[in-house]
Formats: structure tokens, C-alpha cells, sequence
């Protein structure tokens, strides 16, 4: 091996038994101390640290230059390995016993005053993402996106192992739906036409299996245009797979050795599987959500039976109309306060409800000893109702139950949100390190959209529907039809997604009719894939992972923005390089692109205008 001229070891690499000998190190200044003459340095580079001493009576030269060394200078030094004095060492350290007395130094770049500290945590995300490249320097950062670097190359491997072929597919391309808004890309070659980024490969991965490809694989960068959320990112990374002649099982169980290959990876655990299978309808009954964290338990309970004769008619009446009506009980949250209650009803009132607060019980002793049950609500139930409701919510002193009445949909919406929020502010995972994993199977192939005014795809046009439902479909009972559809779960979050595929071109051609899609618009976007299904497609299914997501989680950090080395803010910018930005107007001729934002802004000017100086006959 070539002698590297910059370092014989790594920061981190100095222990006691290199004591005397001479060593080579080369990074940057993490720290300088002046201890009455002698500059003492903590040397950093990508594995660790090491104490660095530049002593006068040493090199007198050297020490001299060593008074003017700031924090981030880019240092080589050459110099003896010493043993600390008894007293001095520092048992944090993997280096702590040691320190190297400096006989050679070598300045190889200076750094100016850094517009943070980088060993102290900075609340300002925007500065650290103007400097991302300086954030990027702190340990944490540093270990994220090495644990990334882990968990893909442990994914890369496992799929390799399995027979997996990794294949790069297009990131200019058509449209594919995913539910999304897509990036345009303009064609300056074909004038007046765009490509569409990926939202996923999905139509590609499925014609590679009519490649007769057999197992696919893709470290996928993916493209959506949506509102983003701790867990969403503009551009972001799935592990896409897709596999031939295979059934639901065959995915989720080599899903779930993926899954605790990339675990083992990065955090060094080992997951059990298989993991827990719960349909679509149970999930949400249960926890008000189609990705459940099941680290704590504030379940949803159905009080039908309890209410069904009720003298309180709002919860009499919604049961008659065919409603339902759920509770929650918050075990010793009887505490809670105004602002949280307040905010629990916002985020209700978010979620769909219609009235202003969500009823409630809270239990509580009064001054006599007495419990109390203290509710809008109480003086409406019979003595009989009430035992009941006791009894199925298990009610005891300092519960808080909280009810909804209306739709099975907006009872899932507001409850599960209500719920999620209930444990945050009870800290129900504080400290946890449960890894709850579970499959979510059975989804409905449809929902209906009052926006769209349509039918639309709970996961995509290409999902299979169970072939026990087919009849439904036919029947045009669409929202009861279920897809070969699966998700896969983690605390809450999810995961990944997937399903066993359409490979039939009339099946196919009839699932887009059903969302709508006239014949002639299935040929000008779809053609291929219809084409394609009638030249031998084999029996497919697959599913995409989300790595920012599963890196964030070994992490056990809340953002995908700390996993992703260059991500975007909040607004979808990236505010180190600038962009996006505006472009040079003859760029956009070129492109046969105009914009029209000016004129936009000149309308909106106008119309601010005019609201605040109306014209005088209005
Ligand atoms: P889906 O849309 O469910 O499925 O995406 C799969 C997984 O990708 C991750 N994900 C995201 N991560 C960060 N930022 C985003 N904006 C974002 N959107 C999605 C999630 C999600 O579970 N083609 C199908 C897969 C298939 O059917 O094989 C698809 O893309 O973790």
C-alpha cells in the first residue's frame, strides 16, 4: 500500500499501544486551549478525535505557530505518542489515555469564524441548512448519514443475495400516478412537450417484468409535488422491488428480512419477525389509522350496544342514521389542561369535526370523596347506560373519555388524530424503545372523492383487486372492493407500500375506466403498459420503501430532513444553493416556456389595491 503522506491513523486510532511511537494525523481543529503556553488541540477527523499538545520546550517554532490556530483549521501534525498525566485522562474519549506532543505542523487551510458552533445544538434550521455543509461536520450529522450509508448497502446486499437485479430506470419520463402533483421537466427537443419526474417507477419496474426480468431492484430517487411534513421531502429515496410469479406472502416475508437486515445494519438489533398482520378495517376501527403505532394503547372502542336505545339523541340518532359513535378513553388524563384541550378540539376541527368540541367525561373526586363525572353529557344517559359505559371503557377516578359521534370515516379521522395527539402530550413513548412493526393488509382497492367528483386509487391504478371481490367490481359496488394491498408499518410511521399488480390489459383497461379514465386518454397515457400486458406478462407484485424513513427511525431522529444530506426546507427550497430560482427569460424561449407569474403578481397587487381603496360607488 502507498504510504498515505497525510496520516498514518485515524483520530480515533491512538491508543496506548502506539505510546512512543510517532504518528501522522491530519484534520481539523474541534478545539484549542491555551494552558499557560501550551496550546493544547483537539484533532478531528470523520472517526474521532485526539488530543494534540504543541509543548515550547518541544518544538519552540512550532508552539509559536500553534498560538494562532482557530477552531476548523485543516491541520496535518506529526508527533510522539504520550501517555496523559495520571489525572488528566478522559475515559469519554477512545483516545482518552493518550495525547500526541506535536513535533511537525502543517497548516493546510485556514478557517474563518464559522457562523455557528458546531458543538452546540442550533435551533435555527435555516442557518443550518444554509451552511448544511458545516452541520453536516457535527458528530450527529456525521453518524446519520454513515448509518445510512449502512442500512443502504446492508439493503443492496440482501436483495443482491435473494437474486435481486438492481436496475436504474428514467428520471425524465411520463407521468405516473401516485397521488401526487409532478415535477415538469420542458422538452426542448419535442417544443410545447414535458417529461414528468418520477413520482415512483412503478410503470417501469412492472415492464421489466414483462422483461421477463423475474426480481427487481432500484435505490430510487422520486419526485413529488405535495405539502411537506417531517416525514416528507420533495425528492426522496425508495428501495423499489418487484418480483414475477410471486404471491402476497412471498413479498411481505422478504420484506421483513430486508427490514431486519437493514436494522441489524444500523442499530445493531435484531428484529423478530414475522411481523404482526392486521387488515385495513381492524387497524382503523381499532386505532383511527391506516399506519398505527401500537407502542401505546388509547384504542378506539365502538359504544353501539351501549348507545343504541339512548335517551341522548344526538348519539340515538347518528346510530339510526347508520353512524357510529366511538370513544377514547385517556387513562389519568383528567389533569389535562385548557390549552390542551383547546388544542385537541383544533386538531378535531382539523381533522373533519363539524362542532366546536368534542364531548367529553373527565373523573375526578370532589370534596366529599365522592366521585364526580363531570360532563356536558352525563345528566343525558340512564343509570343503566352509564354502568355500561363504565364497564366497556373501564372508567375509573382521573379518566378523561372522549366521544365522536357521526360517519365511520370522520370517527377514524378525528379519533385517530386525537389519539396520536393524546400520547404525545402524555410523552406515551417517551424513552420507549419498542420497534412495533405490523403489516396493514386488505385495503380498499377505491375511494370515493367528493373533490374529484370520481373514484380514485387508494394506492394506484395497478393494484390487483382480491380476486374474491372481482364480482363487486363488476357490480359497481366499488367501495367495497379490496386490493391485493399491503403496507407496512413502524411506530406510527409508514414504512412502505405495496401490492400484487394488474397484469392484464382488459383488467387493467377496465380499472381505469372505473377512475375515470376515458379510452382515449388510456391510450395517450397508458398505452404502453396496456400494450405490454398483451404480450405475455407474468403474474407480479412489489412494494417501495421508504429509506429517508426507516434511516430517520434507526436514527431515532423525528425529520427525514436529519438522514438526507442536502434536503430541502419547509417551503421545498434549498437555501445553501439558492434554489429553486428564477431563470433567464431567453432560457424559457428556448424551451418554448412563458411564465406568467408577473402578471399573476400584478392581478394579486391590483386586487390588494383595490380592497384597501375601494373604487368610490361600491
Ligand atoms: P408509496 O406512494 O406508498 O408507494 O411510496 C412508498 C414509500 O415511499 C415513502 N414516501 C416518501 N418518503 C419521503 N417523502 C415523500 N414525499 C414520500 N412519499 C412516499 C413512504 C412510502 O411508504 N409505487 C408504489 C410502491 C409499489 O406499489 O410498489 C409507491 O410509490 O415510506
Amino acid at each position: 500500500m502507498i504510504p498515505n503522506p497525510y496520516r498514518s491513523l485515524h483520530c480515533n486510532a491512538i491508543t496506548a499501544a502506539h505510546v512512543g511511537q510517532l504518528v501522522t494525523l491530519s484534520g481539523w481543529v474541534h478545539s484549542a486551549r491555551d494552558h499557560g503556553g501550551v496550546i493544547f488541540v483537539d484533532l478531528r477527523d470523520r472517526e474521532g478525535l485526539t488530543q494534540v499538545v504543541f509543548r515550547p520546550e518541544e518544538n519552540a517554532e512550532v508552539a509559536a505557530r500553534s498560538q494562532e490556530l482557530r477552531d476548523e483549521d485543516v491541520l496535518q501534525i506529526t508527533g510522539r505518542v504520550e501517555r496523559r498525566l495520571t489525572g488528566t485522562e478522559n475515559p469519554k474519549l477512545a483516545t482518552g489515555e493518550v495525547e500526541v506532543v506535536v513535533t511537525e505542523l502543517l497548516v493546510l487551510n485556514r478557517a474563518e469564524v464559522l457562523p455557528f458552533q458546531l458543538d452546540r445544538e442550533l435551533s435555527n434550521e435555516d442557518l443550518r441548512m444554509k451552511y448544511r455543509y458545516l452541520d453536516l461536520r457535527r458528530e450527529r450529522m456525521s453518524r446519520n448519514i454513515r448509518q445510512r450509508h449502512r442500512i443502504t448497502n446492508a439493503a443492496r446486499n440482501f436483495l443482491d443475495e435473494q437474486g435481486f437485479v438492481e436496475v436504474e430506470t428514467p428520471v425524465l419520463s411520463n407521468p405516473t400516478p401516485e397521488g401526487a402533483r409532478d415535477f415538469l421537466v420542458p422538452a426542448r427537443l419535442s417544443p410545447g412537450k414535458f417529461f414528468a419526474l418520477p413520482q415512483a417507477p412503478q410503470q417501469y419496474k412492472q415492464l421489466l417484468m414483462v422483461a421477463g426480468l423475474e426480481r427487481y431492484f432500484q435505490i430510487a430517487r422520486c419526485f413529488r409535488d405535495e405539502d411537506l411534513r417531517a416525514d416528507r421531502q420533495p425528492e426522496f429515496t425508495q428501495i423499489d422491488i418487484e418480483a414475477s410469479f410471486v404471491t402476497q406472502p412471498d413479498i411481505l416475508n422478504l420484506v421483513e428480512g430486508l427490514l431486519a437486515a437493514m436494522f441489524k445494519a444500523g442499530r445493531g438489533v435484531d428484529i423478530p419477525t414475522p411481523f404482526l398482520r392486521m387488515t385495513y378495517q381492524e387497524a382503523m376501527d381499532r386505532f383511527g389509522s391506516d399506519k398505527p403505532d401500537t407502542r401505546y394503547g388509547l384504542e378506539i372502542t365502538d359504544m353501539a350496544d351501549v348507545f343504541a336505545q339512548s335517551g341522548f339523541k344526538i348519539f340515538r340518532s347518528t346510530l339510526e342514521g347508520g353512524g357510529v359513535v366511538r370513544a377514547i378513553n385517556a387513562k389519568g388524563f383528567a389533569g389535562i389542561t385548557t390549552g390542551q384541550m383547546i388544542r385537541l378540539n383544533d386538531i378535531a376541527i382539523q381533522a373533519g369535526m363539524k362542532v366546536k368540541q368534542l364531548a367529553f367525561i373527565k373523573v375526578e373526586r370532589d370534596a366529599q370523596g365522592n366521585l364526580e363525572y363531570k360532563s356536558p353529557l352525563w345528566k343525558f344517559f340512564e343509570p343503566s347506560e352509564r354502568e355500561a359505559l363504565i364497564a366497556k371503557l373501564n372508567v375509573e377516578e382521573n379518566d378523561l373519555v372522549f366521544f365522536y359521534a357521526g360517519s365511520w370515516q370522520e370517527a377514524c379521522d378525528i379519533l385517530g388524530r386525537v389519539r396520536c395527539e393524546i400520547a404525545q402530550m402524555q410523552a406515551l413513548t417517551e424513552g420507549s424503545t419498542a420497534l412495533n412493526f405490523l403489516w396493514v393488509v386488505d385495503f380498499p382497492l377505491l375511494a370515493y372523492s367528493p373533490e374529484e367528483q370520481s373514484w380514485v386509487a387508494v394506492h394506484h391504478p395497478f393494484t390487483r383487486p382480491k380476486a374474491e371481490d372481482l364480482p363487486l367490481l363488476e357490480a359497481g359496488e366499488y367501495g367495497k372492493v379490496r386490493a391485493e394491498a399491503y403496507d407496512v408499518v413502524l411506530n406510527g410511521y409508514e414504512l412502505g407500500g405495496g401490492s400484487i399488480r394488474i397484469h392484464e390489459s382488459d383488467l387493467q383497461a377496465r380499472m381505469f375506466s372505473v377512475l375515470g379514465i376515458s379510452p382515449e386518454e388510456q391510450q395517450v397515457k397508458f398505452s404502453h403498459i396496456l400494450e405490454a400486458f398483451r404480450f405475455g406478462a407474468p403474474p407480479h407484485g412489489g412494494l417501495a420503501l421508504g429509506l429517508d424513513r426507516i434511516a430517520m427511525l434507526v436514527a431515532g431522529e423525528q425529520s427525514i430532513r436529519e438522514v438526507i444530506a442536502f434536503p430541502k426546507n419547509n417551503k421545498a427550497c434549498d437555501l445553501m444553493t439558492d434554489s429553486p430560482t428564477t431563470v433567464d427569460f431567453r432560457q424559457l424561449r428556448e424551451l418554448y416556456v412563458q411564465s406568467t407569474y408577473k402578471e399573476k403578481r400584478r392581478e394579486e397587487a391590483a386586487s390588494a389595491e383595490t380592497a384597501v381603496n375601494p373604487p368610490a360607488d361600491s
